[in-house]
C-alpha cells in the first residue's frame, strides 16, 4: 500500500469568503452540517428528498434505496425518468427556450451559441434519426467524436430513446475503440471525419474505419459521420452515412423514453489495475441527482454564470460536468474544441475574458502547464487579462500540488475566488470529497470534506477507521445514487474490485490512499493504492501498457512503474527485456522510439511511456515476481536502499539503474 505513511499537509487555512457565502447555495458551515445530519439520520429519505426536488418524473419513485442484491444498490427504481427532458424539455418549458446552452468555441476561435430551444430540436432529430437507423431502448451506441455541440447532442439524443451510450475519447487508438465496441456489443457508432485541435486534424473515421476491420464489431450496423472538417474519407456503402443526411428530414420533436431510473444511462470504459478496462456502468436517475446537485453545490451554479468545465466528453468529467449536470439546471456552459496552447497558452484566459466566464473547472496539469507557460512568455501571462468575471474555479483529476493551487488562487482568481478540489472517480459519477465554497475553509492540497450524504472514511486494512492524522485506505461505507452499479458484462469482477471481503463487502473500496487532518478533519488523497497511473490526470493501467509492450514482436517482458514528474503529476516508465540482446546506446534510443509509437499505437499517445529502461532481466523475488517496488525507486533516480536479499538477481539493479 503506497501513501498511508504520509504527513498530512499544513493547515495553512484560507477562510470562507464571507462575500461569496453571502450569496452561496450553501452558505456556511452549519448548513452543510445540517445537510450531513439529515443524511446521517436518514440516508435513504435524504436522497430521496433530493430526487424529487432536483428531478422532474414520469412516474414518482415510491422505494429510495433497494439494498436486497448489495452491492448490487438500487436507487429510485420503479420511478420513471428521462434524462434528456430534465435537461432540455422542462427548462424550455419553464420558459429558458431563448436561453443560450452552449456557447462553443471552435479550435479556430469561431464562436457559436446554441439555446435550449435549439438544443433540444437537434437532439430531437438526432434521437429519430437514430430511431430510424434501428436503434432501440437499451442498445449500445458508441461515441468517438470530438469535443463539439454534436458530442453532447449525440449523447443527449441516447438518452432521449434510451439508448445506453459510451463515448471513447478521440484520442484512443484504433484498438482501443475496437475493443471497446466489442465488448459493449454496440449496434451503431457515431464518429467525425476528423477531430481539429490545436490546428491539427486527427482522421476518427480513417482511425474508426480501422478499428471495425480489425474484427470482432459484428454487432456494428451502422457509422454515422459527422461533417466536421471537410476532410476526405471513405464511406462505406450500406454501412457510412453522414449526420447531416440522416438528420435532415427528422422532426424536431421527439417524445423522450421514460426509463427506469436504474436503466443504464451509460457504460464508460476507465483502466483497473488488471486486465482490459472496464465498462462502468452508470443509471440514469441516481446519477442525474448527483450530476445536478452537486453542480449547484459544489460549483454554486446559478441561472446568470457562465460555467466552463475544460474536460473532453471522452472522460467522466466531461460525462458529468458538460454532458449532464449544467444542463440539467438550465446552466449556460461553454465546449471548447481545443487545446489550452493553441494558438498560444493564453487560450484559456482570453476565453474567459471574452465570454465573461464566472466559473471555470480544469485540471492540475493544465494549470501547472501554462504556470509554466507563463513564467517563460510575459505575453500570456494571465495578468494581461481581464479576469474578473470569474467567481469560482475548480480543479479535478489528480492531487493539486499546493504551489500550483496558490498560483491558481491568486493569478487566476485574484485571491478573491474559492478554489474547490474536487475528488471523484468514474465510479463515483459525481464529486464525492469537495469543498462547498460557501461552508469550507481552504487548505491548499486538500479535497476537504465528504459532500453531504457521501460518508467517506479512512480505514486500515481491517475495515476500522484509523485516527486523524493517520493514512489509511479511502473507502465509502453507505451506498451513494451515482454509484458505478455494475462492470459490464462483468459482475464478479465489479464486486471484487469494489467491494472485497476485506470490510465485510459492505464498504466500497475507492483505490486511493487518503489522510485526514488532525485538527481540521479535511481529507487529502495521497495517491492510488494499486497499479493504476494518473497522467497528466489520465488514468492507464500499468498491465494494459505491459500487454502493449509484450505485443510487439521484439519484447520478451515489461514491467511498467509510476514516477513523479513536475508537469503531468506522474509519468510513465517502462523496463523492457528485448527477446534479443539489450540495447546501447544509438540502437536503444531508436529502440525506444518504435516501442513508444507502439504503444501509442495499441492504446493511443497518452499511453506512451516517457522512459523506457532496458535490461537483460528484471528484479524479480525466487518465486518469480517482479518487485515493483524497487522499480519504483530506479525510475525516480534514486539508489536502491532497501534489503534486496529475497532478489534472484541483485545485480540487474545497477544495470537498470544505469540505463536511461
Ligand atoms: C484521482 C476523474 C486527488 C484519484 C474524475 C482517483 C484525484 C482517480 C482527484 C479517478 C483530486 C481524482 N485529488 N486525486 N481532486 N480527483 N483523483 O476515474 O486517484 O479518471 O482515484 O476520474 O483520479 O480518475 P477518473
Amino acid at each position: 500500500m503506497t501513501g498511508s505513511n504520509q504527513t498530512a499537509i499544513p493547515s495553512t487555512l484560507y477562510p470562507v469568503s464571507a462575500s461569496f457565502a453571502a450569496t452561496a447555495h450553501i452558505s456556511s458551515r452549519e448548513a452543510y452540517d445540517a445537510l450531513c445530519a439529515e443524511a446521517q439520520q436518514d440516508h435513504a429519505a435524504y436522497w430521496a428528498r433530493l430526487a424529487r426536488e432536483f428531478l422532474t418524473w414520469q412516474k414518482p419513485f415510491t422505494q429510495s434505496l433497494d439494498e436486497s442484491q448489495a452491492p448490487f444498490y438500487k436507487w429510485f427504481e420503479d420511478g420513471h425518468i428521462n434524462a434528456s427532458y430534465n435537461c432540455l424539455d422542462r427548462h424550455v418549458q419553464a420558459g429558458l427556450g431563448d436561453k443560450v446552452a452552449i456557447i462553443f468555441e471552435a479550435d479556430d476561435g469561431k464562436v457559436t451559441r446554441i439555446t435550449y430551444s435549439e438544443l433540444l430540436a437537434r437532439v430531437s432529430r438526432l434521437a429519430n434519426a437514430l430511431k430510424a437507423q434501428g436503434v432501440k431502448k437499451g442498445d449500445r451506441v458508441v461515441l468517438y467524436l470530438p469535443m463539439s455541440v454534436e458530442g453532447v447532442v449525440a449523447m443527449q439524443a441516447c438518452a432521449r430513446i434510451g439508448a445506453t451510450h459510451s463515448v471513447v475519447f478521440g484520442g484512443f487508438s484504433a484498438q482501443s475503440l475496437r475493443d471497446r465496441i466489442e465488448d459493449a456489443g454496440a449496434v451503431l457508432l457515431i464518429t467525425a471525419d476528423e477531430q481539429l485541435r490545436g490546428g491539427k486534424a486527427l482522421p476518427l473515421k480513417a482511425i474508426a474505419d480501422d478499428a471495425l476491420a480489425l474484427g470482432g464489431c459484428d454487432s456494428i450496423r451502422k457509422v454515422i459521420v459527422f461533417k466536421r472538417t471537410g476532410g476526405a474519407v471513405n464511406m462505406v456503402a450500406g454501412r457510412d452515412v453522414w449526420l447531416h443526411d440522416v438528420t435532415a428530414a427528422q422532426s424536431e420533436q421527439c417524445a423522450p423514453e421514460w426509463v427506469s431510473a436504474e436503466h443504464p444511462l451509460f457504460l464508460l470504459y476507465t483502466s483497473g489495475s488488471t486486465g482490459k478496462p472496464k465498462g462502468v456502468q452508470h443509471s440514469t436517475g441516481g446519477y442525474l441527482l448527483h450530476a445536478a446537485v452537486t453542480t449547484k453545490w459544489t460549483f454554486d451554479l446559478k441561472p446568470d454564470d457562465v460555467f466552463w468545465c475544460t474536460a473532453d466528453i471522452g472522460w467522466v468529467t466531461g460525462h458529468t460536468y458538460v454532458a449532464y449536470g449544467p444542463l440539467a439546471l438550465g446552466g449556460t456552459q461553454i465546449v471548447f474544441e481545443g487545446v489550452p496552447t493553441y494558438p498560444d497558452a493564453a487560450r484559456f484566459w482570453r476565453m474567459i475574458e471574452a465570454h465573461k466566464v464566472s466559473i471555470f473547472y480544469t485540471a492540475p496539469t493544465a494549470i501547472r502547464a501554462l504556470i509554466k507557460a507563463a513564467e517563460s512568455h510575459a505575453e500570456v501571462h494571465p495578468r494581461n487579462f481581464d479576469l474578473s468575471s470569474l467567481r469560482l474555479l475548480g480543479t479535478v483529476g489528480e492531487p493539486i500540488n499546493p504551489a500550483a493551487w496558490e498560483w491558481y488562487f491568486k493569478e487566476i482568481g485574484g485571491g478573491r475566488c474559492p478554489i474547490v478540489d474536487t475528488f471523484w472517480q468514474t465510479e463515483t459519477g459525481g464529486h464525492m470529497i469537495t469543498p462547498l465554497p460557501g461552508a469550507h475553509g481552504l487548505t491548499p492540497g486538500s479535497c476537504t470534506l465528504p459532500f453531504p450524504g457521501i460518508d467517506a472514511a479512512v480505514v486500515d486494512e481491517t475495515g476500522k477507521e484509523v485516527p486523524w492524522g493517520q493514512g489509511g485506505l479511502l473507502v465509502v461505507r453507505k451506498p451513494w445514487p451515482s454509484m458505478i452499479r455494475t462492470i459490464w458484462g462483468d459482475p464478479d469482477r465489479f464486486q471484487k474490485s469494489y467491494y472485497p471481503p476485506d470490510f465485510g463487502g459492505k464498504y466500497y473500496l475507492a483505490g486511493d490512499g487518503a489522510i485526514r487532518d488532525a485538527e481540521t478533519g479535511y481529507f487529502t488523497i495521497t495517491g492510488r493504492i494499486d497499479d493504476v497511473l494518473n497522467v497528466s490526470g489520465h488514468r492507464m493501467g500499468t498491465m494494459e501498457i505491459e500487454s502493449a509492450l509484450v505485443s510487439h514482436p521484439l519484447v520478451a517482458e515489461a514491467a511498467v512503474v509510476g514516477r513523479p514528474d513536475d508537469l503531468t503529476g506522474e509519468a510513465i516508465c517502462a523496463f523492457v527485456v528485448l527477446k534479443r540482446t539489450r540495447p546501447t546506446g544509438e540502437e536503444a534510443k531508436k529502440l525506444a522510439i518504435e516501442l513508444r509509437n507502439h504503444v501509442g499505437h495499441e492504446i493511443g499517445p497518452i499511453a506512451k511511456p516517457k522512459d523506457i529502461r532496458f535490461g537483460d532481466n528484471l528484479p524479480k523475488t525466487r518465486s518469480g515476481k517482479i518487485m515493483r517496488r524497487l522499480l519504483r525507486v530506479i525510475a525516480k533516480g534514486e539508489s536502491v536502499t532497501q534489503d534486496t536479499s529475497t532478489l534472484e538477481n541483485p545485480a540487474i539493479l545497477d544495470q537498470l539503474s544505469e540505463s536511461n
